[in-house]
């Protein structure tokens, strides 16, 4: 992992670059421009930027909300811009992103993720997020996987 890359949270000034990113990242699925302007203006979400050398290369955005009375944390998305990846960004904004739902007393993280995307599963998994159900065709003709991880004792 490059000591240089710097998490820092994003605002509503680094949309066109996240927009950017998010394009790279997931084409004609992609957030759109304005739904990510939405993401990043709304006060439940952690918004985070990993820039290196004073350049953005991957953002995450989680949302933290309480389901049945638990405070959770959910990661709606994360992306490293394809010549950034296998460094270690991915790990460092995830880590990141958990140590503020801890700090806000989040007591479980989840997300959802493509059935057969083994770049984000393995990340989640390296980090000890569990697969806790599957999302029939929860991406149109692809079915999605649930990821769970505790950060706190119920
Ligand atoms: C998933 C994603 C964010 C990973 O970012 P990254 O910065 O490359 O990940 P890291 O370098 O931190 O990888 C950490 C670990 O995850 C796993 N991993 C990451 N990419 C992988 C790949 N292509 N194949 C297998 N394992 C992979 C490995 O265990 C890796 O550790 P290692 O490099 O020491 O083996 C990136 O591939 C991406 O932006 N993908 C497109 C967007 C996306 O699918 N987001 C997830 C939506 S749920």
């Amino acid at each position: 992992m490059s000591a240089t890359v710097k998490i820092e949270d994003a605002s509503i000034i680094h949309l066109d670059r996240l927009f950017e990113i998010e394009m790279e990242c997931f084409k004609s699925e992609a957030f759109t421009k304005q739904q990510i302007a939405q993401l990043l203006q709304n006060q439940n979400c952690i918004s985070l930027i990993a820039k290196e050398n004073n350049k953005i290369i991957g953002f995450v955005i989680g949302m933290v909300y309480v389901e049945d009375d638990v405070l959770t944390g959910h990661i709606l998305t994360i992306d490293v811009s394809p010549s950034h990846r296998r460094k270690g960004v991915g790990i460092k904004l995830l880590q990141e992103l958990e140590k503020i739902f801890r700090d806000k007393h989040v007591k479980i993280s989840r997300l959802e993720v493509r059935e057969g995307n083994i770049a984000a599963l393995s990340l989640y998994q390296k980090l000890g997020y569990r697969k806790v159900g599957k999302l029939h065709h929860y991406y149109g003709d692809a079915h999605g996987i649930l990821l769970e991880k505790a950060l706190a004792q119920l």
